[in-house]
């Protein structure tokens, strides 16, 4: 069928215009963001360079460089008018005091893990601008005083390495994954292989340093124990621009142990995460062990897959007293020495994040994610054993779907003992484990529907078998399935609980007091920012 499109002389004129208006209005955003940020911040390093708009050749590269979820980096995915890539405290201080003044909506981005995109894509807003602090990454350990200043564009990978650098004994507990920002990873949480030890990242701040809405840098004296407290698990960018964190760090061995033991379904996979479920939050705390499941081909040369559970584990001490461990507590995964790898914590750290033995560990120091797909994701928590039946029918669905994956994280030792109103982070006692479910693509927008869907229905079928009221939901699993702010104007409370319980439980309520406190205009937003309490009750 062939189209035929009329426009009138006077309608194109007003195309016209319109299309030469919005890009002379763009250069001159631009051109006035760069005079207000030179006037407001008071120091001499030069911002020239600072700025990248999208007709360089530089733009597309920057804005890819962190980002890690594709399915936000098609050419349909809205783009920022501009990147501003700070040097220097002051300049984040002006990004904000400028964006409030030119009425121009902005994106903080630290480490670009966001699953939604939220730190580079505004689905609610245009135009936008992103602030990538990725050149704001000083790391300064103090190992005298256990502690360390991180600044916000550092990977969590480089914050171990700086630690390791200085001391053996020394580690911090957060993710797994070294290309993690500080910036956003510590403010949702991070959980990590130590966590059943010492508890979150955000369990052990003792100080931050953040740009309010008003351009001031407050440290945790300045914005009071209420701000502190949101920002440790509330979620990134709805209360200001976290600089830097203060981290207290912990104790680990000289030498820890890992191992992985594979079980496919022939091999009893199923009986064998069944009995995890039953012992995984009451192992000794030195002990964590997670699931990595996902489909497999059942032999080289078979195009027949089965299922593979890949039983992961960090444990604080040596080999000879690991085994003794896993036979009083969980002799059904069979571990011998043999399965051991005794090291130092940093190789740790690489051997968890999937680095090949042997890669030095100066290779955190590049920052760089060692993968990217299209995904999507969805988190669950786990109070009771999910039945041998339901894992059946879950198998069945994995082996349905092209890339599937599933990773099961231990809770229970110090995660049960931090009280769920600690922090805004609410799924601590009572916690068995939580899951993360993927699907993973690499062709394109073109299945993107297909997977999506697969996710979704996953996740009904496993409603029955995971916590309720509320289903609760990691933070740093951003979902926006579980809603959304509409637009800027309209944040309505009662809307944003449905995914404001799920995240934070009975804190969420303290969060958007803290937030219509410090942001009453609601100029820190996104698509899931914590909203302000009606206007009424303020
Ligand atoms: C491959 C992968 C592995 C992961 N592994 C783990 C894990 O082991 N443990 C875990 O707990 N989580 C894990 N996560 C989730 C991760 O913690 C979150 O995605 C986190 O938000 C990433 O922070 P970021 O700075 O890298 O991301 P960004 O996309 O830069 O930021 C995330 C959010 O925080 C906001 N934000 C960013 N910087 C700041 C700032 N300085 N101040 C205020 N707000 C800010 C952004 O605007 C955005 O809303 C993983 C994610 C991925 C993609
Ligand atoms: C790119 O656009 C900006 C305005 O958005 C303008 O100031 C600049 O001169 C342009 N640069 C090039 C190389 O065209
Ligand atoms: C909201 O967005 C619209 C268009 O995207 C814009 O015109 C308006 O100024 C924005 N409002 C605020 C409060 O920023
Ligand atoms: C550690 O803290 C003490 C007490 O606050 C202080 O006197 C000392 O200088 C600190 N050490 C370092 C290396 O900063
Ligand atoms: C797999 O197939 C290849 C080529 O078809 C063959 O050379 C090889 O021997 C097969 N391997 C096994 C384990 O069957
Ligand atoms: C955790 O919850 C269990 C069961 O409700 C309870 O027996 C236990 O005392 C709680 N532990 C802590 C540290 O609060
Ligand atoms: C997407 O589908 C189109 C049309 O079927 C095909 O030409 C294209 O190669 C596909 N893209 C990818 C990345 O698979």
């Amino acid at each position: 069928m062939a189209l035929s499109i009329k426009i009138s002389p006077i309608l194109l004129v007003l195309l016209l215009s319109l299309v030469f208006l919005s890009s002379s209005a763009s250069a001159s955003t631009l051109e006035d963001f760069i005079e207000c940020v030179s006037q407001n911040s008071d120091v001499s390093v030069p911002i020239s360079t600072a700025f990248v708009t999208p007709n360089t050749s530089s733009f597309t590269p920057l804005l890819q460089s962190s980002a890690q979820n594709l399915r936000y980096l098609v050419p349909s995915a809205p783009k920022p008018e501009f990147i501003f890539t700070p040097l220097h405290d002051s300049h984040v201080q002006a990004s904000v005091i400028c964006s409030k003044k030119l009425g121009i909506h902005l994106r903080v981005r630290s480490g670009g893990h966001d699953y939604e995109g939220l730190s580079y894509v505004s689905q609610i807003e245009t135009p936008f601008i992103v602030v990538d602090l990725g050149r704001l990454r000083t790391i300064d350990a103090n190992i005298e005083n256990n502690t360390a200043w991180v600044q916000a564009g550092a990977t969590i990978g480089e914050v171990y390495y700086r630690i390791s650098e200085k001391s053996r004994v020394h580690g911090f507990p957060a993710g797994l994954c070294t290309s993690l920002g500080v910036g956003g990873h510590i403010t949702g949480g991070a959980y990590g292989s130590l966590m059943r030890k010492y508890g979150l990242g955000v369990d052990n701040v003792v100080d931050a340093k953040i740009v309010d809405v008003n351009g001031r840098i407050l440290d945790r004296e300045a914005m009071g124990e209420d701000l502190f407290w949101a920002i440790r698990g509330g979620g990134g960018a709805s209360f200001g621009v976290i600089l830097w964190w203060k981290i207290k760090l912990v104790p680990v061995p000289e030498t820890v142990t890992v191992f992985t033991v594979a079980k496919t379904l022939e091999q009893g996979a199923t009986k064998v995460l069944y009995k995890w479920q039953q012992v995984v939050d009451k192992l000794d705390e030195d002990l964590f062990i997670r699931a990595i499941i996902q489909p497999a081909s059942k032999g080289k040369n078979s195009t027949e897959r089965t299922i593979v559970t890949a039983f992961q584990a960090l444990f604080l001490g040596d080999s000879t007293r690991l085994v003794q461990v896993m036979e009083n507590s969980f002799p059904e995964l069979g571990l011998t020495k043999k399965d051991c790898l005794e090291m130092s914590w940093i190789q740790s750290v690489l051997y968890i994040a999937s680095f090949p033995s042997g890669t030095p560990p100066e290779v955190l120091l590049k920052g760089k994610s060692t993968f990217k797909n299209y995904f999507k994701a969805k988190s669950d928590f786990v109070k009771e054993p999910i039945p041998e039946t339901a894992l059946e029918g879950l198998w069945k669905r994995f082996l349905e779907e092209d890339s599937p994956l599933t990773l099961w994280t231990p809770y229970g030792g110090m995660m049960s003992k931090i009280l769920e109103s600690e922090t805004p982070f609410p799924h601590r006692n009572g916690t068995v484990f939580m899951i993360q479910w993927l699907s993973l693509w690499l062709d394109g927008e073109n299945d993107t529907a297909k997977h999506m869907d697969w996710v979704r229905t996953l996740y009904n079928y496993m409603a029955p078998y995971v916590s309720k009221f509320p289903r609760e939901s990691y933070v740093n699993y951003r979902d926006l399935d579980l809603g959304k702010n509409k637009n800027n104007k309209s944040t309505s409370f009662i809307e944003a609980s449905a995914w404001g319980n799920k995240y934070f439980k009975d804190n969420f309520d303290r969060l958007v007091s803290v937030k219509s406190k410090v942001d009453p205009d609601n100029f820190f937003r996104h698509e899931q920012s914590i909203p302000l309490l009606p206007s009424s009750a303020r």
